[in-house]
């Protein structure tokens, strides 16, 4: 049986995966009205991983006997002004949920919890990647520094984007 606290804190991270989704849909959107089909693309594929991070949360609560406790969901932003704005927003919010991720891993660890501990060190890896990803695209759109030829090599590129295995 999980301890309180720790489902509780699962269950905030369950509502902030899905957070993110919704916010990664609202940058797909974005580049849809621009017509940059790759970077719509890239965030489309975001939002289907972000779903995937909250299933995975759900059913492991459901597995230990714990209950998921559905809740609302703040709105994201949704008005974006450029490609390299959306990007760092994307990178600021993942460095966000890095920390809530290590929070978690911190509390399972106290409570000697390693059934959690073990469970979100898929999570502790994941995070190194995406950061590590919205890094390197943030580096290319600033290497083309708004050369509209070089943004749509990179719009081509994103758009060749496969989903993630799990
Ligand atoms: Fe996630
Ligand atoms: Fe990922």
């Amino acid at each position: 049986m999980i301890n309180d606290r720790i489902q509780e804190m699962i269950n905030e991270q369950f509502h902030k995966e899905l957070y993110s989704a919704h916010l990664y849909l609202a940058m797909s959107s974005y580049f849809l009205t621009q017509d940059l089909d790759g970077f719509a693309h890239f965030f489309r594929l975001q939002a289907d991983e972000e779903m995937m991070h909250a299933m995975k949360q759900f059913d492991y609560l459901h597995e230990v006997d714990g209950q998921v406790t559905i809740g609302t969901i703040p709105a994201p932003e949704t008005s974006f002004n450029s490609i390299i704005e959306v990007f760092e927003l994307a990178l600021e919010h993942e460095k966000l949920v890095t920390r809530s991720i290590n929070s978690i891993v911190k509390a399972a660890l106290d409570c000697s919890d390693f059934a959690t501990h073990g469970f979100m060190q898929w999570f502790v890896q994941e995070q190194i990647e995406e950061e590590s990803t919205l890094r390197t695209i943030i580096a290319k759109i600033k290497l083309a520094d708004g050369n509209k030829s070089t943004l749509y090599l990179l719009n081509e590129e994103l758009l060749q984007r496969q989903p993630e295995e799990e």
